[in-house]
């Protein structure tokens, strides 16, 4: 599939450098009892183009990671560490600026696409109001042409452009919110779980086409999903995310082919055997986020895990398959630590019984 491009409009393109870096990113929401540390020391950066697959747990932050990169938290959440768009630090702007900058060039798909559409407005009505609001000076005309365009893209026949967000069906107001989206050719998006709602094929339709816009547009993309075949197929690279931190982030093929974090292999593991033979979830589930084990917040339910995991924190190491990961097992598997014998000896746990064993 190929796309022809309406010149002009959109933002400047540079083609050097990441387009979004992360760094010892935290974000946490005040709870009764202390901090929530939904994001925990998160560091990642992202170039022109790249679409990243974001996968872990419900609970494990992915969402938090997502609004806290563009600023769309809600009021008594803060943020800290550094995060840079195009090298600009995002933290210390203020939020007018923030707003600015992210109504053009940073875009976020939601995942329940007809709440975010007014009933009352017809789909021309929704081009028109975020071009005008984001890109000042446009004609009416240009305003028709990029809405029309970013419909065509989305595989939106021009015929519907006057219709009412209702006359659509599920798996065509998701592609209206990415038209929307992409309306205003945004430099980095969110999407998160664009898909849970729909069945296998719109989705499988719409993973193609946000495959290939990023060729069209160089859009860069998180994707957060709960789908493994979706950022098997259309990612670069995947996060895998668990208690508020990335706990291994690599080329897509590379960690599936040979996750090594312990927690990557049980959720690939849960979710292969979902389709094959039977349920196998991880045993167990996400930690309060306001109070996580010590060590490896994984510890009380990794198979996998010795006394050195539940006393000090994984620590992050590049291997040389490209993959990024903090797991003491790996660890030693890479010979990238040396440990004393009673570090090494598998951890005493009581109450949890082995998924595997059963
Ligand atoms: N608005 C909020 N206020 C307080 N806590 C929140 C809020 N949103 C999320 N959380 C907490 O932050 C943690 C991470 O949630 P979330 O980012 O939604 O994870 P995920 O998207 O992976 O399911 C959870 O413990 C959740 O309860
Ligand atoms: S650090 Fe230890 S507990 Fe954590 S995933 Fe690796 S082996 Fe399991
Ligand atoms: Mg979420």
């Amino acid at each position: 599939m190929s796309f022809d491009l309406v010149e002009g409009g959109g933002p400047a393109r540079t083609a050097s450098g990441p387009v979004i870096e992360a760094d010892d990113l935290r974000v946490w929401y005040a709870g009764p009892t202390g901090p929530v540390k939904a994001v925990d020391g998160v560091t990642f950066s992202l170039r022109p183009g790249e679409i990243l697959g974001l996968v872990g747990e419900s609970g494990c932050g992915k969402s938090t990671l997502g609004r806290g990169l563009l600023g769309l938290l809600p009021d008594g959440a803060a943020r800290d560490g550094a995060l840079r768009f195009r090298g600009d630090d995002m933290l210390t702007l203020r939020r007018k600026e923030q707003y600015q900058l992210r109504g053009s060039q940073l875009g976020m798909i939601f995942q329940e696409p007809l709440t975010r559409l007014n009933p009352l407005m017809r789909i021309s009505d929704h081009f028109s109001e975020t071009l005008k609001t984001h890109e000042k000076g446009l004609s009416k005309r240009e305003i028709e042409e990029r809405s029309l365009e970013a419909l065509r893209v989305m595989g939106i026949p021009p015929t519907r452009f006057k219709a009412y967000p209702h006359e659509f069906s599920g798996g065509m107001r998701q592609r209206l919110m990415i038209a929307l989206a992409l309306v205003l050719r945004p430099a980095f998006v969110v999407a998160d779980e664009p898909t849970t709602a729909l069945d296998v094929l719109v989705e499988a339709q719409i993973i193609r086409i946000l495959h290939d816009l990023r060729e069209t547009y160089e859009t860069s993309l998180l994707l957060i999903t709960h789908n493994l075949g979706i950022v098997a197929e259309a990612c670069d690279r995947v996060a895998v995310m668990y208690a508020g931190k990335i706990v291994e982030i690599g080329p897509a093929r590379e960690v599936f082919a040979n996750p090594q974090h312990s927690y990557t292999r049980e959720l690939l593991r849960s979710t292969i055997s979902l389709s094959t033979t039977g349920l196998n979830f991880i045993d167990g589930a996400p930690p309060d986020l306001s109070d996580p084990p010590s060590g490896c917040h994984f510890h009380p339910r990794c198979p996998d895990a010795m006394a050195v995991c539940a006393t000090r924190d994984p620590v992050d190491r590049e291997l040389p398959a490209g993959t990024r990961v903090a797991c003491w097992a790996s660890d030693l598997r890479h010979g990238t630590v040396t440990l004393s014998e009673s570090e090494r000896a598998p951890l005493q746990k009581e109450e949890i019984a082995l998924a595997d064993e059963a």
